[in-house]
């Protein structure tokens, strides 16, 4: 089974996560954990923090001349401007003037419920942890997840289909294919057309001091059939899938193939009819399915979308309330991103990479990679000559 946990605060000293239960023999490099987190920070109407930070990754545990030895992963994410927080942000006690406090909270985020819940007086103890910037570092444990995927030949894509409104065309292509045409993209969208028109979008509003949202589709490629299980509920890969989604900051929806599609087709147009040949086996001429039936891949392509919601620190702020006076106020105004959405398609990589790595460690099971990699073999085999 594996785990992942996150520590860190925005402007803290660092981000660190422990990734356990990797098998031993997975070959794995900072500059490939630190490719995943550059595409993190790309994305046109992204905020002046994406400018401070390039993030740099360092592993400091479970990896050993370049491998994993089976032991837990640690890996840290220096925050690069902590020398000019250090006095706000740091351990020891200090006495902190007054004028530091955040007393505004800003509506959409975890402020005013995380005062409340721990009895906190300053905001900062809310935001500073609930904030996005933790999602570099699940990024970074996604990268070592997508690495063991890859050995099985298991690949995950995303790209952008909406912003602000503005709907991308996507065109019927392989998930590869979009991928590629979205990875050139300022807005991470295979749609080039509807891109200037995001871009527009996503200027005006910007000077009108306003935020946006939108969707995005992630893909996981070469999924064998029977990840997962029917058997219980905690079991169904859709169910674990959409619960590390839905936990990433922002996401309100997420959906599988046709998703809520669904509602408005018949039976006999919804579901994706079976085929065979001896050559490539079971087949679907469709995916509406978005590759799980039954709380198990089915062997096509987990196609899963997400909607982000506006980003809710607005330069502009919203009305509020002020927990020291209890008068009306505005929300505290902080430094922010116009639009995240491109972003958030990467977080969403990790997430998926995760659930499915998680998956296949379970199914397949084994403390090293050549241990797994043969309980792989030996089921492809199986399910390959399967006939009752
Ligand atoms: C990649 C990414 C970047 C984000 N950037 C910001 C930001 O700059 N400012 C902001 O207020 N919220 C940002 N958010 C969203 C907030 O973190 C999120 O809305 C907030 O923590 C409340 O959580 P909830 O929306 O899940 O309820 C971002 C989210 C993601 C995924």
């Amino acid at each position: 089974m594996l785990r992942f946990m996150t520590a860190g605060e925005t402007h803290g000293k660092q981000l660190t996560v422990i990734v356990d239960g990797v098998p031993a023999g997975l070959k794995i490099s900072a500059p490939e954990i630190n490719a995943d987190l550059a595409r993190r920070q790309q994305g046109y109407g992204r905020g002046e923090r994406m400018k401070i930070e390039k993030d740099r990754v360092e592993i400091v545990s479970g990896v050993r001349l370049g491998e994993t030895i089976g032991s837990p992963i640690a890996l840290v994410i220096k925050n690069l401007d902590w020398e000019n927080w250090g006095t706000l942000m740091g351990a020891d006690h200090a006495k902190l003037s007054d004028k530091y406090l955040q007393l505004r909270p800003r509506p959409g985020h975890a402020d005013l419920a995380g005062v409340l819940k721990y009895n906190r007086k300053d905001i900062r103890d809310i935001l500073e942890r609930s904030s996005a910037r933790e999602t570099a570092a699940r990024v970074a444990a996604g990268a070592i997840c997508k690495k063991l995927l890859g050995e099985f030949d298991i690949h995950i894509y995303s790209y952008v289909t909406s912003i602000g409104g503005v709907m991308a065309d996507i065109p019927a292509l392989p998930a590869q294919k979009l991928a590629a045409l979205a990875e050139k993209s300022a807005l991470r969208t295979p749609d080039y057309h509807a891109e200037k028109k995001m871009i527009e979008t996503i200027n005006n509003a910007q000077r009108d001091g306003d935020t946006l949202g939108g969707t995005f589709t992630v893909t996981a490629d070469g999924v064998p059939v029977g990840l997962g299980s029917h058997a219980q509920w905690d079991r169904k890969i859709d169910a674990s899938i959409a619960r590390q989604l839905m936990s990433i900051q922002a996401i309100k929806g997420v959906e599988f193939g046709l998703g809520f599609g669904f509602a408005s087709r018949a039976g006999s147009a919804a579901h994706d009819e079976i085929f065979y040949s001896s050559k490539d086996g079971y087949s679907r001429a469709t995916n509406n399915a978005g590759g799980i039936e039954g709380g198990m891949t089915n062997g096509q392509p987990v196609v899963v979308s997400c909607v982000m919601k506006p980003i809710p620190s607005l330069r502009r702020p919203l009305r509020s309330v002020n927990i020291r006076t209890r008068k009306p106020a505005i929300a505290e105004a902080v430094r922010s991103d116009v639009c995240a959405v491109p972003a958030a398609a990467i977080v969403g990589e990790a997430a998926v990479a995760f659930e499915v790595a998680d998956a296949c460690t379970q199914k397949f099971g084994g403390d090293s990679m050549h241990e797994m990699m043969n309980n792989f073999k030996a089921y492809g085999a199986q399910v390959r000559n399967y006939r009752p």
